[in-house]
């Protein structure tokens, strides 16, 4: 076998009571595109991190060209032709787009930073992946799914050989990601080895050359063991074939549950209508930028709104989220680490803090109380057990997203609002989530769903309303809809956050 351009040898990497990388050996060629796939938790970013300087391995080599190498920090790790997208984003909030770009290297002119050409190369890599996106502008300005872009321009503006992407289109479009495959495959072309980390597999068998699948921190299968399938690759990382990817069960009625109309928000819902039934789920379709966060907001009065809204029929006043869940409403955040979670209490306090006069006893918090509905809960939802004495920031991300819903469930909400509930979970727990969707509808709650996965939409939705610019402009049953439909529908708006 040719002496590969990257490779590591029995790499290992023990945090105290987890070994997240056991004895990982894996071999980047130049020119191809690598997947690592498993579910959360399995070691990927563990094993990235080691190749990008951030974590030494405890044992193990790696090596380049065939010869022992040490990546002593990131920095050194960048200068030794490592590029690295991180999971969790690293961007400074108060510089601007260039200046995350080119942080700690920025061109200069004898003793000057160069700004003009800070500048113009920025809006060079920026224009390379079709990102239209000021340079100058702030980074904290920007949306998730325009930082997630500035990420990737970053780290494909140094002069890499091997480029490490760690789930880098959680927050991207259809439109976003496509860029993305196509500057890919232009890097790869040029000889760069790419190592991809994604959860969406359809995404990845699309894409890729190759793939290692870790389970617990050890090689499942190996890259040329793998049949580049999906069946195939769910096979090899959860230990099972999965029978049925998108379990959906129809529990809609013909009752209104909540009804919507001409809803308004500063921000971007702009006119929004539209209807869910007992037991239904309503899908939001459209592209990044067509408004559907900003819909939810406005409808659970995070964000100053005007319009009428109905609960059976009643009107309802929400100027607040305290109203919006007193009037039986919840929103579960696109970002859960950012507004989700309490990530360093344990599952109960994150299920009961919605409705803590539920388990306020005087002017105490009832421990027992808590203890025994975590306990329901965590049966109900099927929920890890660690739940609840772990912090939550050590649960797999399925089981934090079921955390979350749960807490809504807690509080009484009879209107769930599911903001890209499945975005960075594994395959398993997106399966989890589906059924919870399922418990959620048999109980007749309504669900509005918002979700980038057009498959995942198309499949889980009762009916689908299209949006563009901040309102519903068609709503169709979800069997009438198509990946070309939605793609069609709603890329014609010129609200479009990153039109090229
Ligand atoms: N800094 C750390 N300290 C302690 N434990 C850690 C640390 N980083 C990771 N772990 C643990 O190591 C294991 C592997 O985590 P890792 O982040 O590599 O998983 P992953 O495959 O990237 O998961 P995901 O798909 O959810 O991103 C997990 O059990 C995690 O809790
Ligand atoms: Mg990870």
């Amino acid at each position: 076998m040719a002496t590969p351009l990257w490779e590591l040898v029995n790499i290992c990497k023990a945090f105290p009571g987890v070994r997240a990388n056991d004895g990982i050996s894996i071999r980047l060629n130049a020119g191809e595109i690598h997947a690592l796939l498993g579910e959360n938790g399995c070691g990927k970013s563990t094993l990235i991190k080691i190749l990008s300087g951030v974590h030494s391995p405890d044992t193990g080599e790696i090596r380049l060209n065939g010869r022992p190498i040490t990546l002593g920090s990131p920095i050194d790790a960048r200068s030794k032709g490592v590029a690295t997208v991180f999971q969790e984003f690293s961007l400074a909030p108060t510089l601007t787009v260039a200046e995350n770009i080119f942080l700690g290297r920025y061109p200069r002119r004898g003793p000057l930073v160069d700004w003009a050409k800070m500048r113009s190369e920025a809006a060079r890599v920026l224009t390379s992946l079709e990102i239209a996106i000021d340079p100058a502008r702030l980074v904290g300005s920007l949306s998730v799914a325009e930082q997630q872009l500035v990420e990737i321009a970053k780290a494909i503006s140094v002069d890499a050989t091997l480029l490490i992407l760690d789930e880098p289109t959680t927050a991207l479009g259809e439109h976003e990601i496509a860029v993305l495959h196509r500057l890919l495959r232009r890097m790869k072309n040029r000889g760069v080895a790419v190592l991809y980390i994604s959860h969406r597999l359809d995404e990845v068998v699309e894409l890729v050359d190759t793939a290692t699948i870790l389970k617990e921190g050890r090689v499942a299968s190996t890259a040329d063991a793998t049949r580049l399938d999906i069946p195939s690759i769910v096979t090899a990382m959860i230990g099972a074939s999965v029978e049925e990817h998108y379990p959906k069960v129809r529990n809609a009625t013909d009752e209104v549950l909540i009804a919507v109309s001409n809803l308004r928000s500063a921000r971007g819902a702009r006119g929004a209508s539209f209807s869910v039934r007992k037991g239904e789920v309503f899908g939001l379709g459209g592209v990044i930028g067509s408004g559907r966060t900003e819909i939810a907001r406005a409808l659970f009065g995070a964000d100053p709104a005007s319009g009428d809204i109905r609960i059976e029929g009643r009107p309802v006043r929400i100027r607040n989220p305290r109203d919006a869940i007193a009037a039986g409403l919840a929103l579960v955040p696109e970002n859960r680490k950012f507004d989700g979670l309490f990530f360093n209490f344990h599952g109960g306090p994150n299920i009961t803090s919605a409705a803590l006069g539920a388990i306020r006893r005087l002017f105490l918090l009832d421990k027992r109380g808590e203890r025994r509905i975590t306990s329901d809960f965590i049966q109900d939802l099927e929920i890890s057990p660690a739940a609840a004495h772990k912090c939550v920031n050590l649960l797999s991300g399925g089981n934090q997203q079921k955390i979350v819903i749960a807490r809504w469930l807690f509080a009484g909400s009879r209107v769930l609002i599911l903001d890209e509930p499945t975005q960075g979970i594994d395959i398993g727990a997106k399966i989890a989530v589906y059924r919870l969707v399922n418990e959620l509808t048999a109980r007749g709650c309504a669900v509005i769903l918002i979700s980038s996965d057009h498959s995942e939409l198309i499949a889980m939705s009762d009916r689908i309303g299209i949006v563009r610019n901040g309102a519903v402009v068609e709503t169709l049953p979800a069997s009438q809809v198509t990946h070309a439909h939605l793609v069609q529908a709603s890329a014609s708006a010129d609200g479009a956050a990153t039109a090229a």
